[in-house]
């Protein structure tokens, strides 16, 4: 296919070089938002009399033709072409002849190109809002039944205090909660429209860059030109919080894997969503747990991408850019595809309640409230400490839990207890007395499942 640029050119472009020159390969996904903004422009440049009105009407009924057309199949990307944005031109200019030719006046393809790819990624970021919130209500949901489902906390790995499950699920949707304020955030230094600044240095035309923006329902436009066409902290600000995002699933991941151990065996996942092995027939593997782990070494890795690709270039435009696509779309497709699988994962999965409390039942994990209890009769929390210390010692020792320590033993250490410190380090009671705002108590979780279900 002839170059839109082939004018300045004696000899054709080598064929590898078109190759390599393209980006249609990975750029034809944003067909829709090349033809929207090619739309409000030639809107704009009949409005604004740069065109004629006749010619920008016919434009954009030749650009709306193209749209119905890839979309039913009838027209196809062309490989050869350099670009998504190339690929429109020349078919509008196929169509219409001299005046789709007109289209391109008072624009460059810097500025379609930051145009589109903010135009995208709006769309793009509102569909990860909604699938986060999406994967909130399912993890609060779940936490709804388990309010009273004891399990250890732990820190280090190490049994620690008593929880709920309910309180563990909504620590991640407090991360989760961050995460869609992150991306709404990050929508409003997407939500300005770059088109206007032309190759660097904006145009001579008297173009009305606001009606633009409007037309595309954009709150704001740039202010600088050449910032305009070499801006790309939106795509880093969203990959750095689409980053952040997958950590947190992963960590969550990296807890189902050990929750499905034989080890722990705290929960069982759906047959659905989990695979064998080839060679052990009695193997369950939790597989799309690790790959959601996996795949967040690739959007920490799109991140480094992104930032390394920017930091030495000169103002403005420089073709390194191009390679923000592939790495922004890489980590929108793949956090999509985790948010989709892993809410029905958590959905489907079978919390095992007993297996959990048994767990909690052997680690101590109540020594502090047997502390406390000391405490709240009057001694300092040092010596309660230490005499706690002594009664787990004495518990490993004779094989045996604080709950099951005769009196005397507890007497021996110190007068202070009497019969109502099995009542103190029950479990149920060691989790409810935590009714500190945030705390793993029944009520304080209800309010915390409330606030963030109203918070969506
Ligand atoms: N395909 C190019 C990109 O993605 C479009 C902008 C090309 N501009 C240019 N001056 N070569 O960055």
């Amino acid at each position: 296919m002839a170059k839109l640029w082939a004018g300045r050119f004696k000899k054709e472009v080598d064929q590898k070089v078109n190759d390599f020159n393209s980006s249609i390969r990975f750029d034809f996904r944003m067909y829709q938002h090349d033809i929207y903004g090619s739309i409000a422009h030639a809107t704009m440049l009949g409005e604004q009399g740069i065109i004629p009105l006749a010619e920008s009407r016919k434009i954009v009924c030749g650009l709306e033709e193209i749209l119905a057309e890839i979309e039913t199949g009838k027209l196809i990307f062309d490989e050869e072409a350099e670009d998504i944005h190339m690929f429109i031109e020349s078919e509008l200019t196929k169509k219409l002849g001299e005046t789709g030719k007109r289209l391109h006046t008072a624009r460059s393809r810097n500025d379609q190109v930051a145009l589109d790819l903010r135009y995208y990624l709006k769309d793009e970021t509102n569909e990860l809002i909604g699938l986060t919130k999406a994967l909130i209500q399912v993890f609060c949901e779940l936490a709804e039944e388990h309010t009273e489902t004891v399990m250890s906390g732990y820190t280090h790995l190490q049994r620690a205090q008593p929880i709920t499950f309910a309180h563990h699920l909504m620590a991640y949707v407090q991360m989760f909660l961050r995460d869609v304020e992150r991306l709404e955030d990050s929508q409003k230094r997407l939500d300005v429209m770059p088109l206007g600044s032309g190759a660097l240095a904006g145009t001579t035309y008297e173009i009305n860059r606001y009606r633009v923006a409007e037309i595309l329902g954009f709150s704001d436009i740039t202010k600088n030109s050449l910032d305009g066409v070499s801006d790309r902290d939106f795509c880093i600000e969203l990959t750095s919080d689409l980053a952040i995002l997958m950590m947190h699933l992963s960590r969550f991941c990296e807890e189902i894997i050990l929750w499905c151990s034989w080890e722990f065996k705290f929960i069982e996942l759906d047959d659905a969503y989990a695979t064998g092995s080839s060679i052990m027939p009695q193997k369950k593997n939790p597989d799309i747990a690790e790959l959601i782990r996996g795949k967040t070494g690739r959007v920490i890795g799109d991140l480094v991408t992104l930032l390394t690709m920017m930091k030495g270039l000169s103002l403005a435009y420089n073709k390194d850019m191009q390679e923000d696509k592939e790495a922004i779309f890489d980590a929108v497709d793949t956090v999509k595809l985790c948010l989709t699988t892993l809410a029905p994962m958590v959905e489907t999965m079978t919390v095992l309640k007993d297996n959990m409390r048994q767990a909690a039942a052997k680690g101590f994990i109540n020594a502090t409230d047997c502390a406390d209890y000391l405490v709240k009769k009057g001694m300092a929390f040092r010596d309660a400490y230490h005499i706690t210390g002594k009664l787990v010692a004495l518990c490993i020792e004779k094989q045996t839990v604080l709950e099951a320590l005769p009196l005397s033993e507890y007497q021996q250490l110190s007068e202070l207890f009497t019969a109502d410190i099995y009542e103190a380090i029950d479990l149920i009671t060691c989790v409810n007395e935590r009714n500190v705002i945030g705390g793993p108590a029944k009520l304080a979780v209800e309010k915390q499942i409330k606030e963030a279900l109203a918070a969506l």
